[in-house]
């Protein structure tokens, strides 16, 4: 197989975002587009993935830099159009003889399965391949010209396109793959005389083809292809992934009573037959093992769930919770870097941060892990089978043996021993008769101010 590279184009200024944030670096299913694209050129095989920035986006260079390392942008100063982007790379690509995929950071849905087909074309007759869809309403992209036998001879930018050009529904998404050197070699030509005064990319397949060279086209969904401008195309590909990721899951077997209420991440993991029921929200870095139950209105971060462990209605996992089998975490549980035992249940109104809670202990309704001084964080350790009674204070660091119970109401700051019962509360005073005789003092004092 030959080497393949990418080359991401993300100079553009995305004045349309009205952002401080670069366009690129807005998310689609808790994930940067940019990073989207970057995860589709790896999946696709590429050993050098570059990103073109403009001058002055530190934001974007520095993200770069994180995900991909030194030397992986390059920047357009000034932006002169798509064909002047990519030649921005040919200095840092200069040493690379495999083929080459130019992708776009603002267009975060295309599936990799389209990616391969492109580089398949090369492997086949085709010297150039582009990524074309059917648009229901073409406007302003690029046209595919084809010749009889389906060889692409040119893309026509919207601008420059005659009224029967204009009616031709086959556009180009963007992305466009080739040898490198061809590329290079063929974009040296390209000039800026046209509608814009850019220099286009899609000029280099009228002049691949007049060369003798063999363009050819494969195509995906529109909805694959969606390019992000503004917020309200950003909420459109949000929808799309959204969309697309309950479809997958329900076809993997997991059930969903009102999926278009349940909102996932682009890394959610869920098993089979698992259950989630409305209004549910996994952000980012959740894994749920198969049959557990996922109830309405939970939120879910950085969790895992084990079989069969059941989850809200109304429940708060935050990250480093990880919720054992067959446990309960239910209303108003708020669950951080927690780790629950097997069959351990938390039913209602907690908070349990930064512990660990053994296998088959009861945590009362109103149970707070007292994990934060105002400077730092300490652990609560729980035991197998132990039992915390209701409206409990945990003053951490401390721990609770196996087996102790704490009594309801209890203020906790010294460690507990196993199968030790805990009180630590005001001793109830009982007065007999009391309120009675409270009662008739009152009513007396207040007949004789009348
Ligand atoms: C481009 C294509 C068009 C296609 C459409 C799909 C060209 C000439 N036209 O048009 O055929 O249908 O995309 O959405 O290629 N960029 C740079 N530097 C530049 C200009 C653009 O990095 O100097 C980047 C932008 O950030 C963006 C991408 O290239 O990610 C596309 O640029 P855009 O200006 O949106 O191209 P279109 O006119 O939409
Ligand atoms: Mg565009």
């Amino acid at each position: 197989m030959q080497d393949r590279a990418a080359l991401i184009l993300a100079a553009g200024q995305g004045t349309r975002m009205k952002s401080e944030l670069p366009k690129v670096l807005h998310k689609v299913g808790g994930r940067a587009m940019l990073d989207w694209s970057i995860d589709l050129a790896r999946r696709a095989g590429c050993s050098r993935i570059i990103v073109v920035v403009s001058a002055g986006s530190q934001q974007l260079q520095q993200h770069v830099t994180n995900v991909l390392g030194d030397d992986a942008f390059v920047i357009q100063d000034p932006p002169l159009g798509t064909g002047h982007a990519v030649r921005a790379a040919e200095d840092a690509l200069k040493d690379f003889a495999g083929n080459l995929i130019v992708l776009y950071g603002d267009c975060p849905l295309i599936p990799e399965t389209a990616v391969s087909a492109l580089f398949d074309e090369l492997s086949g007759e085709a010297d150039l391949g582009v990524l074309g869809f059917e648009a229901e309403d073409p406007g302003a992209y690029g046209r595919l010209i084809r010749n009889a036998d389906g060889n692409l001879e040119g893309i026509v930018e919207a601008k420059e396109a005659s009224p029967e050009q204009l009616a031709i529904n086959l556009c180009n998404s963007g992305v466009m793959a080739g040898a490198c050197d061809l590329v290079f070699d063929l974009l040296s030509k390209v000039t800026n005389d046209n509608a814009k005064g850019e220099y286009y990319l899609t000029d280099i397949v009228g002049l691949a083809h007049a060369a003798g060279s063999v363009c050819r086209a494969v195509t995906c969904d529109e909805d694959d292809v969606l390019g992000v401008n503004s917020r309200v195309e950003l909420a459109a590909a949000e929808a799309i992934f959204q969309a697309k990721t309950r479809s997958a899951f329900m076809k993997a077997g997991v059930t969903l009573t009102a999926p278009e209420t349940v909102f996932f991440s682009y890394d959610t993991e869920i098993g089979a037959d698992v259950m989630i029921e409305p209004n549910v929200v996994f952000a980012t870095g959740v894994h749920v093992q198969p049959k557990a139950r996922i109830r309405a209105f939970s939120h879910l971060e950085g969790a895992q769930v084990r079989s069969g462990a059941e989850i809200g209605p109304y429940a708060r996992l935050r990250p480093g919770a990880d919720i054992g089998e067959n446990a309960r975490i239910g209303n108003f549980v708020e669950v951080k870097n927690t780790a629950v035992g097997e069959g351990a249940k938390a039913n209602h109104l907690a908070y349990l941060g930064d512990g660990a809670i053994g296998p088959g202990a009861n945590i009362g309704a109103g149970t707070i892990f007292c994990n934060y001084d105002g400077f730092l964080k300490y652990r609560t350790s729980i035991g197998a089978g132990a039992f915390v009674g209701s409206n409990s204070a945990l003053v951490a660091p401390v721990s609770i043996g196996e087996g102790a119970i704490v009594g309801s109401g209890s203020v906790i700051t010294n460690d507990v021993s196993p199968d030790a019962l805990a009180l630590g509360r005001g001793q109830q005073v009982e007065k007999p008769g009391w309120a009675k005789g409270f009662r008739e003092k009152k009513k007396r004092e207040k007949s004789s101010k009348r």
